[in-house]
């Protein structure tokens, strides 16, 4: 790796030692190296078939309409991403549970619905734009297994959409275009983004809102920070209380709009590992 790579790599390991509340963002690009597509890199889904993009946009209109229809289309297409089920962990989400471990990475949100985060074995973990492995109500908002319900039989008994206990029609846990973000996972968001000192983001193109808020409100938490002159006199200065560092194969707005401190140019399953390698190298 390049000499500025690796310098940086030391620094964001050094970064990552101070901190105190440290927090990762990821985005689709962790995932390639496990061989699923991202959405807008040079291969991604949306790049190669925009048709694919503009019904992605409709989606949850035609779930308000007709959820059954949503079912029925649902079952039968199998997912853009490829089959996750067979999806394993690569170093990068690796990297990112070992950092959980070491009580240095408090919270990991992601917009992945691969679920490849909680099978590598990270806890502290919320699913911003949920999971294809789970089903949500969207009256109560409770979750569950996808498996938990049997949908083909349901499909067969011409008894779709499942519905709820609560008597609320239950969808996929996917958040779609247009659809609110579920309510515990923007809370809980905010409040990591606004409480941490270090947030580190993971291959994504941070161009999806509300997602992309959240570096913002991390960049607009101020603290004061004593800086003391030549002449020796204190000087209080209101600082950005995180450090925010990208990790990604391309810049992005955030890197553009100087929201990020830096950006560590490359694949996350090189770079990761790095900065774990690193951090244990200082403790040593
Ligand atoms: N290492 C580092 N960066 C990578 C890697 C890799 N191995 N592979 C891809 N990338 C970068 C790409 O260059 C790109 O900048 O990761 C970023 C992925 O961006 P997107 O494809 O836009 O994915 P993401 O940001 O997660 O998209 C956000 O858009 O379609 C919606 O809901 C979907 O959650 C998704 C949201």
């Amino acid at each position: 790796m390049g000499l500025e790579k690796n310098d940086l790599i030391k620094r964001a390991a050094e970064d990552l030692k101070k901190a105190k509340h440290a927090i990762a963002l990821t985005g689709a690009g962790i995932s390639t190296e496990s061989g699923i597509p991202d959405f807008r890199g040079p291969f991604g889904i949306w790049t190669t078939d925009h048709g694919a993009e503009r019904r992605a946009y409709q989606t949850y209109e035609k779930f308000l309409e007709d959820p059954r229809r949503y079912w029925e289309e649902r079952l039968n297409a199998p997912s853009l991403l490829g089959d996750l089920e067979k999806a394993e962990p690569n170093p990068s989400h690796t990297a990112l549970v070992e950092l959980e471990k070491m009580g240095i990475l408090k919270y990991l949100i992601t917009q992945n619905i691969d679920g490849l985060h909680e099978k590598a074995g990270s806890r502290n973990l919320i699913e911003y734009h949920g999971s294809y492995f789970k089903l949500r109500c969207v009256k109560c908002g409770s979750r569950s297994g996808i498996k938990e319900i049997d949908l083909e039989k349901l499909r067969i008994e011409e008894k779709l959409p499942p519905l709820c206990r609560c008597g609320g029609v239950i969808k996929s846990d996917v958040v779609h275009f247009g659809e609110p973000i579920p309510i515990d996972a923007a809370r809980r968001s905010q409040e990591e983004a606004w409480r941490c000192d270090l947030m580190l983001i993971c291959g994504t193109s941070a161009v999806v809102y509300p997602f992309a808020q959240l570096p913002r409100l991390a960049k607009k938490h101020l603290v004061e920070k004593e800086t003391k002159t030549e002449s020796g006199l204190y000087l209080v200065k209101q600082v950005p209380a995180a450090t925010i560092i990208e990790v990604n194969a391309e810049p992005t707005p955030l890197t553009e709009a100087g929201i990020s401190d830096y950006l560590i140019r490359g694949k996350t399953g090189e770079v990761l590992p790095g900065i774990v390698q690193e951090i244990k190298g200082i403790q040593r």
